[in-house]
């Protein structure tokens, strides 16, 4: 292959140029209006994120991390719960729940990377509180299964939806399928601002009442301080930044999806692609394939310009952080099998389809 190309993993800034006037009126709009926290261009934002998922209440907080914690802390959760998530995640699904003060427990995940609905049956016991089910790469997790498990056990389901803004599942959005959910607006995230922002969603009026004073001291008001709180919320900026990027959003996963199209169609007799069920649809926030062969394929998509990475290389279970939860090595074998075989191919709306078509051959060469 003589042709040569460099393909960064992420290239953020592609993004910006193609919306630098617009965003750059917003900056104006919002620093000259004077109103920096939350105010009428935070209520907006939540306002069009309500419309868009299909759900009741949106609170814009300071990041996807704090959406799931403050959720946690909304309901109650504390020494000597037990919160059940998966284990191949990122590793702010599992520390928001001992930041509560509550345990982890871990299960593993499916073929499909999402938890696995029979394992978190078998992990409930008296103390368990909630479920968070993780829709990872942005495709939704089992949510059907979950929610009968939850009603059975009469659980929580928060949904961690940092990496599904604007899947479907059974054509409803991710973000109004549990008890609530959390949305990261990280940079690298499908909607994804100028720093950290979240936001959390829910149908249900008692909680969304709770989490807007949490998120704000535990404010009633100005002046009188119900419950105590946290300084966790979106900046009106960002909310502002979001706001625009929102309505361009389908269009980007549209996209995203495209290229998943691509890879998969070209990578399928090479490597393990994901596949897409009738009753999905994911955004992409990645797109992982699975190989025995992955350091080498790795180095050799490296030496031709192709940026990868793994998510995740190491599961929750055997980070340092969760020694104190004494799984072992071999305890979840789908996550540890996973965690050594993966690669996350470069996947942005940006990439062109000469790109992708390098990205495909650059794989297949090495096979
Ligand atoms: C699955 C998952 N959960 C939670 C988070 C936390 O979001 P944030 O980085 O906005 O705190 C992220 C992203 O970083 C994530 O990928």
């Amino acid at each position: 292959m003589a042709e040569n190309m460099v393909i960064p993993f992420v290239d953020l800034a592609r993004q910006f140029h193609s919306m630098e006037s617009q965003l750059t009126q917003a900056f104006l709009a919002v620093g000259r209006s004077g109103g920096y926290i939350m105010g009428e261009r935070l209520e907006s934002f939540e306002r069009k994120v309500a419309e868009f998922l299909d759900v009741r209440y949106v609170l814009g907080v300071a990041d996807g991390s704090d959406a799931l914690f403050l959720v946690l802390k909304a309901l109650e959760v504390g020494p000597g719960d037990e919160v059940i998530t998966a284990t191949n995640s990122f590793i702010a699904s599992a520390w928001v729940i001992a930041a509560a003060g509550a345990t982890p427990v871990l299960v593993d995940v499916c073929e499909d990377f999402n938890i696995d609905p029979a394992k978190v049956e078998a992990a409930i016991t008296p103390r368990t509180k909630g479920i968070i089910p993780v829709h990872l790469t942005g495709r939704p997790a089992a949510m059907d299964e979950i929610n009968a498990i939850a009603v059975r056990h009469s659980l929580f389901v928060l949904e961690d939806a940092a990496q599904a803004i604007g899947a479907r599942y059974r054509g409803k959005r991710v973000g109004g399928l549990g008890t609530a959910a959390g949305f990261s607006l990280h940079p690298l995230k499908n909607l994804g601002v100028y720093g950290d922002g979240g936001f959390i969603t829910t149908n249900d009026g008692a909680l969304d009442a709770k989490l807007r004073k949490l998120r704000n001291h535990g404010l009633r008001n100005r002046d009188e301080c119900e419950m105590w709180g946290f300084n966790s919320r979106l900046d009106t900026m960002q909310a502002a930044f979001a706001e625009i990027k929102l309505e361009r959003l389908d269009g980007w996963n549209a996209r995203c999806r495209e290229i998943a199209k691509a890879y998969a169609k070209g990578l399928s007799a090479y490597v393990q692609v994901p596949v897409d069920q009738a009753w999905e649809e994911c955004v992409y926030h990645n797109f992982v394939i699975r190989t025995d062969r992955r350091d080498a394929l790795v180095a050799h998509l490296k030496e031709r310009g192709v940026d990868t990475r793994v998510h995740y290389p190491i599961p929750i279970h055997l980070q340092e952080s969760a020694k104190s939860l004494r799984y072992k090595p071999g305890e979840f074998l789908n996550a540890e099998r996973y965690a050594k075989t993966m690669i996350s191919l470069p996947i942005y709306p940006e990439l062109t389809p000469a790109e992708v078509g390098y990205v495909v051959r650059t794989v297949i060469s090495f096979f």
